[in-house]
């Protein structure tokens, strides 16, 4: 079986450092977490990542199911954190989703950051990220980190306008 070795970066930031509010553009809204949006969350998590070049190297990110499956998984960590996992809803529904964890360390971890296609470029991948890291500083936390596939041009930038440098390179066997 051919296997393909996708570069992924680890990048992280200093929670301490001056990092800029979450702002949304108008007619936008923050939706915190609640055990009854688990299944939007799975959602926009699966519209945001069907077709992206994660999907190739997490199958899981492009499947509805494996979608539902990844945010119970999520939810269930001990270290899941409220307070950094998040949805932006407008008035056609729901249309960005982030849910942050907090990892031995402690540190923080962003996992699945996704804005669904039509929504792209104004912002709301910043604001998601930023309003996660706020959860974050909220939980005491001082330094937070992501993994991103490095051919992922618009996240790597997102990462890096936000303040994330890159930490490590890592490699991604994925079964074809
Ligand atoms: C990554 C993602 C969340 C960005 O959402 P978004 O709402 O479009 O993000 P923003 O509008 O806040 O910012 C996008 C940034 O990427 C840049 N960008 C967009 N497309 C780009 C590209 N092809 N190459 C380089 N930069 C790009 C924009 O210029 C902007 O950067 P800037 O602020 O320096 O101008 C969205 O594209 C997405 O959901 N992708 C699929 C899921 C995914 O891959 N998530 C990340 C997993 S690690």
């Amino acid at each position: 079986m051919a296997i393909t070795y996708y570069k992924r970066f680890r990048m992280e930031i200093d929670l301490d450092r001056a990092i800029t509010t979450a702002v949304l553009p108008q007619s936008f809204t923050w939706v915190p977490w609640d055990e009854a949006l688990l299944e939007p969350h799975a959602e926009v998590k699966y519209r945001s990542f069907l077709g992206e070049i994660d999907a190739y190297v997490f199958p899981c990110l492009g499947d509805r199911y494996g979608c539902r499956r990844l945010m119970n998984e999520i939810r269930r960590k001990p270290g899941f954190l409220p307070g950094a996992t998040w949805l932006i809803a407008c008035a056609e529904g729901y249309v960005g989703t982030v849910q942050g964890v907090m990892d031995q360390g402690p540190i923080g971890a962003i996992q699945n950051v996704g804005v669904i296609p039509t929504y792209r470029g104004l912002g709301l991948g910043k604001a998601l990220v930023r309003r996660a890291l706020a959860g974050f500083c909220q939980a005491g936390l001082h330094r937070a980190y992501l993994e991103v596939t490095a051919e992922n041009a618009a996240a790597v930038q997102l990462y890096r306008h936000v303040g994330f440098r890159r930490a490590k390179t890592l490699y991604k066997a994925v079964d074809n």
